[in-house]
């Protein structure tokens, strides 16, 4: 079997640690691995596979000799350096929002459209994070009865804005349980112990940038713009895996036991439903999981043809890191 040189454009980050166990743990065939990052981490180490590996600094040259290059640094890095790469002769895969809305630049759910990472020209995107795992579940409830509308609402882990995140809930939790004060950074408000219903910026329409793309995001992976799509976004204070609350209008009527059905055959859906012992998906149980959980199924008193389900993924992994490798899989195996 061929192996393959992968670069990882911020590999000291969140999603480029998860990007790195991912690999391993997947067993890509790999004949090297380049780890890139700012001045910042250029000269640190990351191990793969048990061997440490030196961080270098992303310049436009760092591409020389790699197949793929997996981007995880943010908007702007991917803006400036997917060019350079693909120039390079690298395929990029961006984790980024940079280029997912691109009609030329195909954004990519293996489990959904797979099809479409093969018309690339040189830059395929991963989704947002609440849109990946979501669409994991909707796909088959679409083929068989058609989406005419969803109504979500998320509850976000702070590792969805980055590993700064992270370490500010944690400092912000001890803090308050300790009577100290409370200093938001990467959050607009203190994020322990709160709700905050505020995902990136706002934009004129009084939606949040994160609302806007399960939209867009959605309508393009389901290659369906007539799915009509609302959300509210909200960050809580989990570490790790979102948890969103989906309800679905579908073209046809289908019963709760029906699309019980359709999540066990589902790739890359674990259902978790049994309200009489109180099982149902948690963010604490499908963080490190590859799986998106789904539970709480039930029909929509309110509507005829409505659907209520839970939907939690690991926004590390299949919301960002995993997704992008079995991109790569497409490709590779
Ligand atoms: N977290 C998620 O759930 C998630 C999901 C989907 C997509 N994403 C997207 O993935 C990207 C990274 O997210 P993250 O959560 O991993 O953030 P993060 O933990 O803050 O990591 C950022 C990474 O980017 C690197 N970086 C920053 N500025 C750079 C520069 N000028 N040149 C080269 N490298 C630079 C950092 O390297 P240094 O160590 O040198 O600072 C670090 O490796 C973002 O665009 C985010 O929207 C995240």
């Amino acid at each position: 079997m061929s192996k393959f040189k992968i670069a990882i454009v911020g590999a000291t980050g969140a999603v480029g640690q998860e990007l790195i166990k991912v690999l391993e743990a997947r067993n890509v065939p790999i004949s090297e691995l380049r780890p890139l990052a700012s001045a910042r981490s250029a000269g640190t180490m990351v191990t793969f596979n048990g061997e440490p590996i030196e961080v270098l600094e992303l310049t436009p040259d760092s591409f020389e000799g790699i197949d793929y290059a997996l981007f995880s640094a943010g908007g702007s890095i991917s803006k400036e350096f997917c060019p350079h790469a693909v120039k390079a002769g690298a395929v990029c895969i961006d984790n980024t929002s940079h280029y997912r809305m691109d009609p030329e630049v195909p954004l990519v759910v293996p489990e959904v459209n797979p099809e479409a990472a093969k018309r690339h020209k040189g830059i395929i995107a991963n989704p947002n994070c609440s849109t990946a795992q979501m669409v994991v579940a909707l796909k088959p409830i679409y083929d068989a009865v058609g989406i005419e509308r969803l109504v979500i609402s998320t509850y976000q882990a702070v590792s969805g804005a980055g590993s700064d995140a992270m370490h500010e809930l944690e400092e912000q939790s001890r803090s308050l349980l300790t009577g100290g004060e409370l200093k938001p950074k990467v959050f607009p408000h203190p994020i322990a112990f709160n709700a905050i219903p505020q995902i990136d910026v706002f934009l004129d329409n009084g939606y949040t940038k994160e609302e806007i793309k399960m939209v867009t995001e959605t309508q393009k992976i389901m290659e369906d713009d007539r799915i009509q799509v609302t959300a509210t976004c909200v960050r809580i204070p989990v570490f790790i895996g979102h948890s969103e609350a989906i309800n679905i209008t579908t073209c046809e009527k289908i019963s709760a036991d029906k699309v019980r059905e359709l999540m066990v055959a589902a790739p890359g859906v674990d259902l978790r439903d049994n309200p009489a012992k109180s099982e149902y998906p948690l963010a604490r149980d499908y963080s490190g999981k590859d799986d998106v959980g789904i539970g709480r199924i039930r029909e929509d008193i309110s509507q005829a043809n409505g659907i209520e389900m839970w939907c939690v993924g690991d926004n590390l992994r299949k919301g960002a890191a995993l997704n992008a490798v079995q991109i790569l899989e497409l490709f590779v195996l």
